[in-house]
């Protein structure tokens, strides 16, 4: 169980089960940076980016997701570990996200599953042959077989064995936002009946042996979280139900941070779309995911974070006061004010900057264009210039769509390998 304190305020330290303290209770979420190489290594721009948010007061800084197989990406220039060939680069990425000296880093690692755009995966691998039902971007997948499952796992195991050993101080298993191990713990696209699904149980032994296998690993002294999804907001889906046994599992684990997001490329509740804010109170509160956390606090022995909907100070506070979460996790925000958090905590800002949202109303559209917006300005901040903030979502939409299809195209060329 995590230290207690009885002063539940963004700026009270925290001391997380594998000892890490951190300064404070505000976490730079996942933001997938798409700052790589083409042949995904770290760059200067993502050195840049991170060096920025390093000096931007957060307690703890979580990367976006670094992928564990080069067959399977999300995106043209995800950052993938597979091996030592980029060590010097993960290197000086992690000086850069640590350069003053405050705060802590953690790696997110993700491999997609069925969520890897055709354009990089024609046909990528998920637990069952279930496509995505967002029209021709994604391919039919087709089912791993057992012994490639567990090769994934080991190569999860590996990725954070080097990230750490370059110098980051641990890492988080993304199993949200409908990636493979999410695809794992959802009935709608774990259609197995081996010991991999069929049951609850066996949906999530996928994620229960990354811990375990990438925990015998890293040690009990480098940093190990997980992001889970309170649900995924699809009929016949994981359920809230189903998520609270993950979460016991997930205790009788020992894992050091618990993250609680939602939702789907299908139903992107992550980022106030469906389902998420359904209620009155949650709007109050900010938090799309909070009423959630509460529930899980009752159960859960690890530190939980929340993030998703957070802006203003009162709002933080209010979530730290209930007891129901120890860290804040923040990510629009840190797109457009890398510096926000040490704002926050020395009470110079009461409220991180609205954001741009683009609402035209066609659900499509408006997710794309939550994403490609924040991306771009990511871009900025890679490049040494600043957010901007009062640019036209479109614009971001054209720059984001014109890069990433540049991106697949060139990847293509350079024949990438494929499963
Ligand atoms: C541009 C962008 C990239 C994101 N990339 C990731 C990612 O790589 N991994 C992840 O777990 N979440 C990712 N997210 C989701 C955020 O971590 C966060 O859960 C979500 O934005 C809600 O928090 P917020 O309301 O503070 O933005 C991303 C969000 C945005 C806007």
């Amino acid at each position: 169980m995590a230290e207690a304190t009885t002063q539940q305020t963004i700026e009270a330290p925290f001391v997380l089960p594998n000892g890490t303290a951190l300064d404070n209770r505000l976490v730079k979420s996942a933001l997938s940076e798409q700052l790589g190489t083409l042949r995904n290594a770290p760059t200067e721009k993502l050195e840049r980016l991170y060096r920025a948010w390093s000096h931007g007061g957060f307690g703890l800084v979580i990367t976006g997701n670094v992928m564990v197989d080069r067959r399977a990406l999300g995106e043209p220039r995800n950052v993938v570990v597979e091996d030592e060939r980029d060590l010097p680069a993960l290197k000086r990425w992690a000086a850069a996200s640590k350069e003053s000296g405050s705060n802590h880093t953690w790696v997110q690692i993700n491999h997609p599953g069925r969520q890897s755009p055709r354009i990089l995966s024609p046909r990528p691998v998920a637990p069952s042959e279930v496509a995505l039902k967002i029209s021709g971007q994604f391919g039919r997948p087709r089912a791993l077989t057992a012994a490639e499952i567990e090769e994934i796992i080991e190569r999860f195991a590996r990725t954070a064995e080097i990230v750490v050993g370059a110098g980051f101080d641990g890492v988080q298993i993304h199993s949200a936002h409908g990636y493979l191990s999410s695809q794992f713990l959802s009935p709608i696209t774990n259609q197995r009946d081996d010991e991999w699904g069929g049951d609850p149980e066996r949906r999530m032994r996928f994620l229960l042996e990354l811990v375990r296998r990438i925990r015998a690993r890293i040690g009990t002294s480098a940093g190990l979280g997980v992001k889970l999804n309170s649900a995924d907001f699809q009929r016949g889906g994981f359920t809230e139900e189903e998520s609270m046994g993950v979460v016991d599992a997930l205790s009788r684990e020992g894992i050091d941070l618990l993250e609680i997001s939602g939702g789907t490329y299908e139903r992107a509740a992550m980022m106030g779309g469906a389902g998420a804010r359904q209620r009155e109170s949650t709007k109050q509160r900010e938090a799309y995911f909070l009423e959630y956390a509460e529930r899980v606090r009752e159960r859960a022995t690890m530190p939980l974070m929340l993030t998703g909907g957070l802006r203003s100070r009162a709002a933080m506070d209010e979530a730290l006061h209930t007891g129901a979460v120890d860290l804040i996790g923040l990510g629009r925000p840190a797109c457009l004010e890398p510096d926000l958090a040490g704002r926050l905590v020395r009470g110079e800002s009461a409220a991180a900057l609205p954001t741009r949202e683009l609402r035209l109303g066609i659900k499509q559209i408006d997710d794309l264009g939550e994403l490609t917006w924040h991306t771009t300005q990511l871009w900025r901040l890679g490049r040494g210039k600043p957010a901007a903030s009062d640019r036209h979502p479109v614009v971001g939409v054209a720059e984001y769509l014109a890069a990433t299809v540049h991106g697949g195209v060139i990847r293509q060329a350079l024949r990438p390998p494929r499963y």
